[in-house]
Formats: C-alpha cells, structure tokens, sequence
C-alpha cells in the first residue's frame, strides 16, 4: 500500500481481457497437439443394474475410429481397488469411471469411443449396442426419505433447551421448504487434453478449478507420480463443477495410455448432466420468539440427497445457528442415498440452500410479528457466532441493511402484502441476509525480478473468469510499487508453487497472502543486494526504512537515495523467492464471515403469474475489496444465479426411468439478460485486521446468498402467496 497510484483498490479491468475477446485466450477443448485422437463418451440408459454385455462390432467397422474403451478392455489402474479421493471428495469411495460392469446411475459412462475425428467418435458411439440386466432403481428423495441417515458432518451441538422453549413461545412457525437439483451449467463444458509426450509423460490441458488436485488425482489413479502436468490458463466458468476431477479426464488418459497416442475428451452440454449437482433438499424449520420478533428458538433439520457411493454434505444448517442471536438452537442433517451420481459444489454450496430457507422463514417471522423485515434483523443481529462461541472478527452488517434499503428506498415499502401496483402487475419488496464463511488456507506463491525490472509472480490457483490474474496482479503491483503493465501473474499449470482448489472464495485470502508475502520477501533480497556494495545508502536499513514505488527503492523520505530496481538486478542476477502463507494465528479466536443484505423488487403479473425481478441491490461487507470492478461483477453474477434459483432452475428427473430429462439449456432455464432487471452493488466499508494482512474476505459465493429468499420474500409481498418449494414457476402462482 504505498503511492497513490497504488493499483489496490481500484476498479481495473481485466487484465487477461484482451486475450478472451480476441479470442486468444484458449481452453482446455481447443489446445492442439499434433495428432490428437477425439474421443466421445457412452452413457448409460438405466439407473442401476449390470452391463451384460458390449457389442461394439459396428462402431469399430466405423473407418477411422481406433478403439472402443470399456471395462473389459481398460488399461489396468493403480488405485481402482482402493479409489483415490481428490481434495473435494466426499466421504465414502469415490466413482470409478469403467471400473466394472456395474450401473449406479443413470448417465454413468460406460464407453469411449475414440477416432480421428469428433464427428465420427460421436456418431460410432451411437453404434454401440449395450445389454444391460435392469435391477429397480430409487431416485426420489421424497419416497425414500424412511431410509434416510445422519450425515458424516460435523454440526454444533445443540444449545439451550430448543424443544421446550419453542413451546413455550409466544409466537411459533414451524415451516417446510424444499430446493431441486440444479445442475452445473458453466459456459465452457468439461474437457481434457491429453497430450502424450514421446517419453510417456503426459501433459494435460483441463477444465478444472484445481491443477494441483486433478495432477494427485492422475498420479494416484494411475500410479504415475511425476509424470503429469496440468494446464489450465483459462478456464470458462466453472463455481464448483471443476473442484473435482471429472470423468473426461480419467478417461481421455486411459485412452492415451492404451493407444500411446493424444487423446480429447470434450463433454456435450447433455453430459454436464451426468455428474455433480446441486442437491434435492427438504428443510424444515421451527421458530420461537417473542412477540417483538426477538429470536429464542431456531431448530434447523435439512434432508439432502446423496449417491450410494458417497455422502455429499455440504454446510446446510450451521447458517441458522450462526447468523443471528439465539440461546436455543438445534441443527440436524440427514441424507438420503440414491441410484444418482453424488451431488457436488456449486456456488455457495449449502448457503444457497440453507439461508433460503432461514431467511424465508425470517420474513414469515416478521409478518408474524408485525415488524417490518429490516428492523426484525436489526433487532436480531449478533456481533457473536453462536456456533462456534466466537466474536466475528469483523462483522459490518447492519450497514449492509442501512445503505442497502437506503439505496432500494426500503422506507417507501408499504408492509402490507398486495399493497403496492403498477396496473396489472402486482409490485413486492422483499428482502434477505446474505452470508458465507471467510476461510483461508495454506498458499504458496514465487516472486521473480526479471532483469528488465519485469517481476513475475506465480502459483498454481485457477482464474475461472472472475479475476484472479487481475486482483493477483493488483496485490503484487501494489506490494512492489510497480506499476500494473511492470506485473505478470501465471497460474493455471500445476508445476507452479502450491496452491489450493480455487474455491470457497478463498483465493484472494489465500493465493493473495502468499502474493503479498512473496512481494515483501522479494524486497527484502533486493535490499539485502543492495546492501551488498560497502558504498551503499541502504547499509545497515532495515525493509521498514525503505520504500518501493514506481519501479525504484529509497530510504523513506530521501528520494536522493533512489535507485531502480533493474540496476540492482543488473547486479545481483535474477532474485527469486518461494513463500508459503499460512492462515494467521490471529484468526483462531474469532469467527470470521461475509455478510450481504439483498433487496429485490419483482413485478408479478396477476393474470399470468409470471414474475419479474426488476431492480436489485446488493449490500456485501466483505473487508477490503481488491478490485471493484471484478468482485462487482461477482455479486452480479452470484445475484443473476440466484434469480435462477429462485424462478426457473431445477433438474426434472423421470423417476421410472431414474434420469435426468431437461439435459439442455432449452429446458433447463437459466436466468438471460431480458430476465434480468437493474442490479445494484454497495460494497460498505469493513476493517479486519483479523483475516488476513489484506483485510480481504473474498467475494466469490456471498452474492447468490439470500437471493432466492428475497426473491421469495418480495413475491409473497407482491401476491401474499407463500411459496416454499423452489423454482417459483407461474404455476404455483396461479
Ligand atoms: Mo465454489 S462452489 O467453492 O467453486
């Protein structure tokens, strides 16, 4: 934080941004290596049983197809006996593409058919002839919810007396919502390049939100340790779907290996459907409180769906016990285990789900109380969270809510439902809390002053579109007092410094420490290089007696001192350093989180039932915010999603046949501009010192929470129809 022309701060724009409109920016689909084979995948068409057996006879008469893959004919695996878990397994054992004739879902891929083109691959997969032996198969959470069982996660305990106080309170609710499966639909669909190198190593272009994570994954499958790199400069969205390896992967390299040739595997936006999900919740939830509105009993229970190979969990509840003041609070989270795949992140996994339901049942509580839903909030704010009995390191919320409804003109809203009109359109206000952990975890990164007074900083994170070569960059120039053309960031290849899963909006508190560190590190070798002539002015200084900025370093207040860096590496050679950055200390005696307040007006048309959602404002309080511009766009995105969840998002599932049926964007809805209306973002002031050196949270899930119960929330406003079984569509309005 050195000059006023400091980068920190400021509303860049991307700085990877010319490289994607120019079509410059390659993904993982579109890298060419010479020779490259395509390979198209076979999915399964029932939803549990056995294959009997593969007649791939006519696929393999196809002129230019080279191999049909299969479990008979698979080459051997290291780790199938004893599956590998990537870094965001769940618990249990994780699937194993071709491992045998078994179905356990439907979509499962049971063949790839790999050729000299896409076009043939694809069209000789549709050749292939499966017999399979159908075993009855159960996909509905709501028929099988007998069956359910406690999830492997680790809930608060409960506190206080919840069952008793709830039934002595003077104002009660008991309520039940229910959420869809939503699947993951990124602009850019999963895909592997695998490049096979004349020695057999292999060099990998993926779609992945982890390079480190899917190269342990290879190396442990395959028992290739040291053999595989991953690249993944640009990736095309992804907020989850590319936390765990997918099976493209694994099989593009099983292919690779038999035939010793390179191998893509692209998934078809259909097969972004036979993976992870969102899952199919029910949640009930019962309040107790007193007249005023002031909570004194929440009990929380989520059911979720989950495969029967693994119990996906995700934090569902531990919102309700955290967010608000309240002695008696009671969490529960069951799964139910069905023929599908296991569900998997996406985008403020849990919250979006959770906080729905919480922050419904919320405003239920302030029509309750006659109070309007501000001042319910207001009244309930806590400074403490409640589950892990912890002051919040920071936790500037009622902001959020006062700039927030200032912005919205929350104090023009009438409290009454259907009170407010635009001739036949029914207007509701309704509004909703945001919030979302603020993590941090290990990091690495390097710092490299190039002999053009270039500095070079790396680490293998991901940029799935949302800014991390941009506000990486800013950290770095800033820390450096470079100007931001003076800076490179690389990510995106897996031999870089250690890294995690970009995800959990931790990669700015992360990846960002360890760039800040890296920078101070590398000034601290710069000054120890200058030090090294006996004629130097920088003689016995320490790094607080000098500054960095514009390219030069001078002891504090004598710029007579200055010289630039390229003369000092000039000298010196290249300087480079590796540093590693740990969560702080600090934070293991506070809680830390980001908190949002949303205000949504929609427009609902009484005879049609379609509902708008016209204006949107988003007040986040998420520390420092590196860049404006990008982390705006954030909660922009995170808000449009939302909508999605609100209205139109749910994967419709044929229970007889036990699969999946909108697996397009044709049917499976997802919010487009003209769905959209004016979107709003305040980002209110927040120090913390506790979180990291930056003061940054991250900003990567926080947008989408609280959205759908806004949404929800501003519809039983406008029409004063509860609606709590999500999407809202036209039809359970009418
Ligand atoms: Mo996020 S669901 O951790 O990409």
């Amino acid at each position: 934080m050195n000059s006023s022309t400091s980068p920190f701060g400021k509303p860049l724009a991307r700085v990877d941004g010319p490289l994607k409109v120019t079509g410059q920016a390659h993904y993982a689909g579109e890298f060419h290596v010479p020779g490259l084979l395509y390979g198209s995948v076979v999915n399964s068409s029932i939803a549990r049983g056995r294959i009997v057996s593969i007649d791939a006879s006519a696929a393999e008469a196809v002129p230019g197809v080279v191999l049909v893959l299969t479990h008979q004919n698979r080459p051997p695996i290291a780790s199938y006996d004893e599956p590998y878990e990537d870094d965001d397994a769940a618990d249990g054992s994780p699937f194993r593409p071709l491992f045998n004739d078994r179905i356990l879902y439907s979509g499962q891929p049971i063949a790839l058919v790999v050729a000299e083109n896409l076009e043939l691959a694809r069209h000789a997969g549709s050749l292939v002839r499966v017999e399979y032996a159908a075993e009855p198969h159960h996909t509905d959470l709501l028929s099988e919810l007998e069956t359910m069982h406690k999830a492997p996660a680790e809930l608060p305990s409960p506190r206080g007396d919840v069952d008793g106080v709830l039934r002595g309170a003077m104002l009660r609710l008991d309520l039940e919502y229910s959420t869809p499966v939503e699947h993951h639909n990124p602009m850019e669909p999963h895909a592997s390049t695998v490049h096979y190198l004349p020695d057999g190593k292999l060099e990998i272009y993926d779609k992945t939100q982890g390079v480190q994570n899917c190269m342990r994954y290879l190396e442990g499958v395959f028992g290739m340790e040291g053999q595989i790199r991953i690249l993944s400069p640009f990736v095309g969205g992804a907020f989850g779907s590319g936390l765990r390896p997918q099976y493209q992967l694994p099989l593009a390299v099983m292919a690779a290996l038999k035939l010793k040739r390179s191998v893509r595997v692209t998934l078809k936006r259909q097969q972004m459907f036979t993976f992870g999900y969102r899952p199919r919740t029910v949640q009930r939830i019962a309040i107790g409180a007193a007249p005023n509105g002031q909570l004194e009993a929440i009990s929380h229970q989520a059911i979720g769906q989950t495969s029967r190979f693994e119990d996906f969990t995700e934090h569902e509840v531990e919102w309700s016990g955290m967010l608000y003041e309240c002695p008696n609070v009671k969490l529960d989270y069951q799964l139910v285990a069905l023929d599908v795949y296991t569900p998997l992140d996406m985008r403020a996994p849990g919250a979006t789900i959770g906080v729905y339901a919480l922050e419904c049942a919320m405003d239920e509580l302030a029509y309750a109380a006659a109070i309007d839903p501000v001042a319910l909030r207001m009244r309930n704010f806590t400074a403490h969270n409640g589950n892990e009995d912890k002051p919040y390191s920071s936790k500037e919320l009622r902001q959020c809510y006062e700039q927030g409804a200032e912005r919205f003109g929350w104090s023009r809203r009438s409290m009454e439902p259907r009170s407010m009109r635009d001739g036949h359109q029914l207007i509701g206000w309704g509004m909703a809390t945001g919030v979302w952990e603020a993590m941090q975890m290990p990091a690495s990164a390097k710092a490299c002053l190039e002999p053009d007074g270039r500095l070079v900083v790396s680490s293998a994170t991901s940029d799935i579109g949302t800014g991390t070569y941009t506000v990486m960059t800013q950290i770095a120039a800033d820390t450096m007092g470079l100007p931001m053309e003076q800076v490179e960031f690389r990510l995106g290849d897996s031999n870089l410094s250690q890294a995690p899963l970009e995800g959990g909006s931790f990669t700015v508190s992360s990846v960002g420490s360890a760039v800040q560190q890296a920078c101070q590190a590398l000034q601290q070798k710069i000054l120890d290089a200058a030090q090294q002539s006996p004629v130097s002015p920088f003689t016995g200084v320490t790094l607080d007696g000098v500054v960095f900025d514009g390219g030069r370093m001078q002891l504090k207040d004598r710029p007579d001192t200055a010289v630039e860096l390229t003369q000092i590496v000039a000298v010196s050679g290249v300087l480079e350093v590796e540093v590693k950055a740990e969560p702080g200390k600090q934070r293991e005696n506070y809680a830390s989180a980001t908190h949002s307040a949303v205000f949504v007006e929609v427009r609902v048309d009484e005879s049609l039932g379609t509902v708008k959602v016209s204006r949107v404002v988003s007040a986040v309080a998420a520390g420092r915010v590196v860049n404006p511009k990008t982390a705006a766009n954030q909660i922009m995105g995170g808000v449009v999603w939302g909508v999605g969840q609100a209205l139109q998002e749910e994967t419709q599932i044929d229970h007889t046949l036990g699969r999946y049926m909108n697996h397009n964007l044709s049917e499976y809805h997802i919010p487009v501009n003209a769905d959209i209306g004016e979107i709003d973002v305040i980002f209110v002031e927040e120090k913390d010192e506790i979180v990291n050196a930056l003061g940054s949270k991250g900003v990567g899930e926080i947008g989408i929470v609280g959205v759908a119960a806004a949404v929800a929330n501003a519809i039983y406003h406008a029409t004063g129809k509860r609606i709590r079984d999500l999407p809202i569509t036209l039809d359970k309005l009418l």
